[in-house]
């Protein structure tokens, strides 16, 4: 079997995907005209071309304004579902979302409008192609902790009833340490929220330790300069601390020069909990199979490395032990044939 099957057979689940990331060019131009948003592109290949970032705050620029042609609840149900049907033909069996409420509300939808349209398209995501799924909002890190306490306020009803199930940080890394989110974080886990944030993407190594120590997150999203520590790499081995690695996205946005350089491998031999995910699949060029074929022939990993990035994402996902067990069993029995 070539490595795309192979990858593609086995289950897995994805944990670090921005719904907002899967906007694809030919949505993007159809909710500009059904919501009358003017947008300064004319067509896909236009679009297409603007993504050509250098850095982290490029692509955020172009992220934010892309929004901004979301603004009612079907929009965002069309969004989830399009993501949904994608990921699934690509193997996914479970995913872990991230949205941005505040990159709505400052537009003036209301943060209902936007949790409710993905919300239908999950539940309808698991009905139609049997992924099941956890939703986790992200608070932009350029903002105030007092901005992200407002619109965890908002979210409250959603966390008691386990709608949304976990808090993340993204946005602009540099400058916008964990340490400012550790009031809010720690609020969050209080109310039984799983946490996760973005370090080591752009930013230094001491703030994916900020992250596990000040936040106390269960799940460091990229994690890649960690590797700039050694003594950190080998407490997060330690601890089995999952890293939600994006490689296209790192080649996007000037992490690595070209993916045979990327640190996949000498994170997965340093011991550490790494998963792949696409990040932004929309912006990036490649969904959740992409980026695992493409690490995976620039750095020539071979099937018994594969099969670990598959049991390290279900491992490292917050779904419950059974079906923890139901996954990693017919991972197993999938390696067991090929092996
Ligand atoms: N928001 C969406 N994608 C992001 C990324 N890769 N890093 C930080 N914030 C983000
Ligand atoms: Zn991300």
């Amino acid at each position: 079997m070539d490595l795309s099957s192979y990858f593609r057979a086995l289950p897995k689940a994805e944990l670090h995907l921005h719904l907002e990331g899967t906007l694809e060019p030919e949505l993007m131009i159809r909710l500009a005209a059904r919501n009358k948003v003017e947008i300064p592109f004319r067509s896909v290949e236009e679009i297409r071309a603007a993504y050509r970032f250098t850095r982290l705050q490029d692509f955020l620029d172009i992220y934010y304004r892309g929004m901004d042609v979301l603004r009612a609840e079907e929009d965002f149900h069309e969004l989830t579902l399009a993501y949904l049907e994608r990921v699934a033909a690509d193997g996914a069996v479970h995913v872990e979302v991230f949205f941005d409420p505040q990159g709505h509300t400052a537009r003036g939808i209301p943060f209902t409008t936007v949790a409710d349209g993905i919300l239908a398209g999950l539940a309808e995501g698991h009905e139609r192609f049997g992924i099941t799924s956890l939703l986790i909002m992200c608070v932009l890190r350029h903002l105030t902790e007092d901005e992200g306490f407002a619109t965890y306020r908002e979210a409250e009803p959603y966390i008691a009833d386990e709608r949304i199930a976990g808090l993340g940080l993204d946005s602009t890394e540099k400058d916008n340490p964990p340490a400012r989110f550790e009031r809010l974080f720690a609020a969050a886990r209080e109310a039984g929220l799983r946490l996760v944030a973005h370090a080591g993407e752009e930013g230094p190594a001491s703030y994916v330790a900020d992250a596990v120590d000040r936040l106390r997150v269960d799940r460091i999203d990229h994690g890649n300069r960690a590797l700039e520590d050694p003594a950190l790499v080998r407490r997060l081995a330690q601890r089995g601390m999952t890293l939600t690695v994006c490689p296209l996205s790192n080649l996007r946005l000037g992490g690595v020069a070209n993916l045979k350089q990327h640190p996949l491998k000498r994170m997965l031999d340093a011991g550490l909990k790494v998963t792949v995910n696409s990040d932004d699949p929309a912006y990036f060029g490649g969904y959740l199979l992409d980026n695992c074929v493409a690490v995976a022939e620039a750095l020539g990993l071979e099937a018994a490395d594969l099969v670990t990035l598959a049991r390290n994402s279900i491992e490292g996902s917050f779904l419950d032990a059974p079906a923890r067990k139901t996954h990693l069993d017919s991972i197993d029995r999938i390696a067991a044939m090929e092996g």
